[in-house]
């Protein structure tokens, strides 16, 4: 089966083209970043309008790259929600028409089941189940997973997100946008320890984050004022070992807690070299094991679309026509079937625990 997957959540234009049974054949990925650097962040409309003028070119260059053409599809998956209302809106309506036209399916993925899941699209993927990290712009989450769909809350963010926490001390300290990855670079010329700044919740006993203080502490810092680089980039370091030190202890928590001896993490943030390194310490300490995402596939891309749509879609070829729909199982009134080619929507607030389990 060969799944065309188009991303627009947010501020990247993703499609790539998954096969059932060769694997992952074509794939290609605009980011708006430089669109919106200017701005400090994500200008909504913007990204709307850029989607609308990416998706198709990005989707010729993705089958090009496969060797496949239009014809060779058999299903389109889409990336439904959450996410900014009208970025979905673009992949979602664009991926419905073109399932309408050459009579395929089209189904609406949840974003964050593409990253929880864009692990297994790796040479040595997880088994289920596992403790799931999930890290990105805008979550910060620990879930039990127990298979495609099976998804348990174990702890959440009760402010800021990791991706953002990194975002907005980056703009504190006068680095451009997305912040993580500017403040990593930053970082690696500076040490931790000069700044001490909080771990926010590290020793909560729960399974929650919370990152907001953080930013409010590196604002004190700037403010008391950097005396040069060195000053930048220690604080920069300081950022990074706070947000990694929670994440790493309360991912360890979760293991801990369910007794499972693998960790996924996923998400933009899963790319920060030092988060791999301290957790690939921490499972080998432990004799556990973590799981991370190839690089390419951290943050936002059509890939892990198309691999979580055919999951869903191979699921429902076994079990009946509307079972693996990532809606059927929700209310008439939000769920008109994102697997109809009648119709789509959208869900820019959506809780990953409520998708129905393969
Ligand atoms: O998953 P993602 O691409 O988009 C969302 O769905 O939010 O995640 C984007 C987030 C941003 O906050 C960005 O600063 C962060 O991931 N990020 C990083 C790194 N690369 C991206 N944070 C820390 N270190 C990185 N290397
Ligand atoms: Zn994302």
């Amino acid at each position: 089966m060969n799944v065309l997957g188009i991303e627009t959540s947010c501020d990247e234009t993703g499609v790539a083209l998954y096969s059932t049974e060769r694997g992952l054949l074509g794939q290609a990925l605009h980011s708006q970043i430089a669109m919106h650097e200017r701005y400090g962040g994500v200008v909504p409309e913007l990204a709307s309008r850029d989607h609308v003028r990416r998706v198709l070119p990005l989707a010729r260059q993705a089958l090009e790259q496969a060797g496949l053409s239009l014809a060779d599809l058999d299903a389109i998956a889409y990336t439904e929600g959450p996410g900014l209302a009208g970025a979905l809106l673009v992949g979602a309506g664009i991926g419905a028409s073109l399932a309408f036209a050459l009579g395929v399916p089209a189904i609406g993925i949840h974003h964050l089941e593409g990253h929880l899941l864009s692990p297994l699209l790796s040479k040595d993927p997880p088994e289920f189940p596992f403790v799931a990290l999930l890290v990105s712009g805008g979550h910060t989450q620990l879930m039990d997973v127990t298979g495609v769909g099976r998804y348990a809350f174990l702890g959440d963010t009760l402010d800021d997100a990791a991706g953002e926490a990194f975002d907005k001390s980056a703009k504190l300290l006068g680095l451009g946008y997305p912040g993580g990855p500017a403040i990593a670079a930053l970082a690696a010329g500076g040490r931790p320890g000069r700044y001490a700044l909080p771990r926010p919740m590290l020793h909560s006993g729960d399974l929650d984050f919370s990152f907001s203080g953080l930013k409010t502490a590196v604002l004190t810092a700037v403010k008391r004022g950097l005396p040069d680089d060195q000053a930048r980039a220690d604080l920069a370091a300081e950022v990074e070992a706070a947000i990694v030190d929670v994440l790493v202890a309360k991912a360890l928590r979760a293991l801990e807690q369910t007794g499972h001896r693998r960790l996924v993490v996923a998400g933009g943030v899963s790319a920060n070299r030092r988060l791999r390194e301290k957790l690939a310490q921490a499972t080998e300490r432990n004799g556990l094991r973590v799981h991370f995402p190839e690089l390419h596939l951290c943050a936002d891309n059509g890939a892990m679309i198309a691999f979580a749509g055919a999951q869903r879609l191979q699921a429902a070829a076994g079990s009946g026509p509307t079972a693996a729909s990532t809606s059927a199982a929700l209310p008439a009134d939000g769920g008109a079937g994102s697997a109809a080619i009648d119709g789509f929507m959208v869900r820019p607030r959506w809780p990953l625990d409520s998708l129905p389990a393969l």
